[in-house]
C-alpha cells in the first residue's frame, strides 16, 4: 500500500484476510483495464465481502447477491450516504435528493423526475438528439481520425442535457466540473464547497422558471408538489442538482467505454454496419459488459453478513461492475458476446434508486451507433497511444484516438 497516513485502522475484529489494497479512485495494480482491476480484486479473496483502509476505511460488496442488496434493501443499507469518503464526498452529497432519501420520503421526488424522464417523455427529444449526433460526426468524419473523448463523448449527452434543462452550453464546462468533483474529485475545490456553488448557480434558475414557466425538466422540477404540497425551493433546488450530477457524467463515460470496445473488435463493428437491427444487443451487452458506477450506502444498524460484522454508520461500496462480471451470472463475462440469450447487469442500479436516466442514456446509444455506422463502418485505435480507463464512483476513459479510411 503506498501512502500510509491517508489510510484508516481497520475496525477491531477485521480479520486480517478480510483487508484488501484497494482504492476505488485508483484501482490499476500493473495494468489500466477498470473492469478487469474489479475481477482481479474479486479473484483475490473467497469472501464476499472485504474491507479496504483507503478512502477513510469502507466495505466493498463482491457477490452479486450482496451487491444486488446494498443498492435494493434500504432497512438495512441507507443512501442517505452514498459516495466514499463518508466525511467529505459522501456527506456533501448527501444533500441532493432523490438518492439520499430512503422509501418512504424518496418516492414522491422520484415520481416527480420519471414524469419527465420515463420512455414516452423522451421520445420527443430523439429528433434533436439525431441532429446533434451528425453534426458532430461531420465535423471529424473527413479527418479520418477524432479524439472521441473529447471530440464527441464529451459533446454530445453534455448538449443533451443542457436541451433537456434549457440551460446554455456555455455553462457545461463549469457544471461538469462541478459534477466531477463528486464522482472523481480532482482536488481543486472540496465536495462541499463544489456543492454551495452548485446552489449558488441553481437557485436564481429555479426562481425564474417558477415565475416564467416553460416545458423543461427544469421548470417542472421548480413547479412541482410533493406530498400535496408545492416543493420548497431547496428542495427544487437539492432535486436538479442530482439530476445535473447524475446525468452529466455517465453517459459521457458510458459512451467512450463503448466506442474504444468496438474499436478493437472488428467483426462485431462488421456485423453492426452490415445489420442495424442488432445495435439494441449491441447497446445491451456494452451495459451488460462495461458498467461502470460503484456507489455506496451507509450501515444502518450492526449487521452480521458473510461472517463478519458490518458496524451501523459503516460504508460498504457496491461496484455493478462485479454484478454483471461474476461468471455465476454470465458466462465467460469478460467476453463482448453479441449472441448471448441471457444477460444479466445492474449497470442502471438496482431497488427504488434504479437509474431514471436509463431511457436518454439507450436512446442516446441508439442514435450514436446508427448515424456513427451510416458514416463510419470501419475503424480501429489509433497504434501507440496509451490507453488507460480512470477509477471512481463513475469509472470513465482516459482519452484516446480512433482512426478510420477517409472515401
Ligand atoms: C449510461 C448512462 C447511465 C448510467 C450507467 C447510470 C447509472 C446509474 C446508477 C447505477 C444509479 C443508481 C445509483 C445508486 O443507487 O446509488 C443511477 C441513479 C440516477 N441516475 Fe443514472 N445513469 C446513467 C444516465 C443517467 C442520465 C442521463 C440521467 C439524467 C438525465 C441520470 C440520472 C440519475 C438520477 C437522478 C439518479 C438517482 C435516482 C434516485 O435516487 O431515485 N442517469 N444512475
Amino acid at each position: 500500500m503506498s501512502e500510509a497516513a491517508t489510510l484508516a485502522r481497520p475496525p477491531a475484529g477485521v480479520p486480517q484476510d478480510r483487508i484488501v489494497d484497494f482504492d476505488i479512485y485508483n484501482p490499476f495494480h500493473g495494468q489500466h483495464d477498470l473492469h478487469v482491476a474489479w475481477t482481479q480484486l474479486r479473484d483475490s479473496t473467497p469472501h464476499e465481502v472485504v474491507w479496504t483502509p483507503y478512502n477513510e476505511g469502507h466495505w466493498i460488496a463482491l457477490s452479486p447477491d450482496l451487491i444486488n442488496q446494498v443498492y435494493s434493501d434500504a432497512t438495512r443499507f441507507s443512501s442517505r450516504v452514498v459516495l466514499v469518503p463518508k466525511s467529505t464526498a459522501g456527506e456533501a452529497y448527501g444533500d441532493f435528493i432523490p438518492l439520499s432519501l430512503d422509501p418512504p420520503e424518496h418516492r414522491p421526488f422520484r415520481k416527480v423526475l420519471n414524469d419527465k424522464l420515463y420512455g414516452s417523455a423522451i421520445h420527443p427529444l430523439e429528433p434533436k438528439v439525431r441532429k446533434l449526433t451528425v453534426d458532430l460526426i461531420e465535423s471529424f468524419v473527413a479527418n479520418g481520425r477524432c479524439d472521441f473523448v473529447h471530440e464527441f463523448a464529451e459533446e454530445l449527452p453534455l448538449r443533451v442535457f443542457m436541451q433537456l434543462v434549457d440551460l446554455p452550453v456555455e455553462h457545461l464546462p463549469k457544471l461538469k466540473h462541478l459534477a466531477d468533483q463528486f464522482t472523481r474529485p480532482d482536488g481543486s475545490i472540496t465536495p462541499a464547497q463544489a456543492t454551495e456553488a452548485f446552489k449558488a448557480y441553481v437557485h436564481p434558475i429555479i426562481e425564474e422558471r417558477k415565475a416564467k414557466g416553460g416545458n423543461d425538466l427544469l421548470t417542472h422540477i421548480a413547479t412541482s408538489e410533493v406530498n400535496g404540497r408545492p416543493m420548497t425551493e431547496s428542495e427544487a433546488a437539492r432535486l436538479a442538482i442530482q439530476v445535473l450530477v447524475g446525468g452529466l457524467d455517465t453517459v459521457v463515460n458510458f459512451m467512450s467505454f463503448t466506442m474504444r470496445l468496438l474499436a478493437q473488435a472488428p467483426e462485431v463493428q462488421a456485423r453492426l454496419a452490415a445489420n442495424h437491427d442488432l445495435h439494441h444487443a449491441a447497446i445491451n451487452e456494452c451495459l451488460r459488459r462495461l458498467p461502470l458506477v460503484s456507489s455506496a450506502r451507509e450501515v444502518v444498524a450492526d449487521v452480521e453478513v458473510d461472517g463478519v460484522t458490518l458496524a451501523r454508520g459503516d460504508m460498504i461500496v457496491a461496484p455493478t461492475e462485479l454484478y454483471a462480471l461474476n461468471p455465476e451470472m454470465n458466462a465467460d463475462p469478460l467476453k463482448y458476446d453479441l449472441d448471448r440469450k441471457v444477460r444479466n447487469h445492474m449497470a442502471f442500479g438496482s431497488g427504488n434508486h434504479t437509474c431514471p436516466g436509463q431511457f436518454l442514456a439507450r436512446m442516446e446509444m441508439k442514435v450514436l451507433l446508427e448515424e456513427w455506422f451510416a458514416r463510419i463502418p470501419r475503424f480501429e485505435l489509433e497504434p501507440g497511444q496509451t490507453l488507460r480507463h480512470r477509477g471512481g464512483i463513475v469509472g470513465g476513459c482516459e482519452p484516446f484516438v480512433l482512426r478510420w479510411d477517409v472515401g
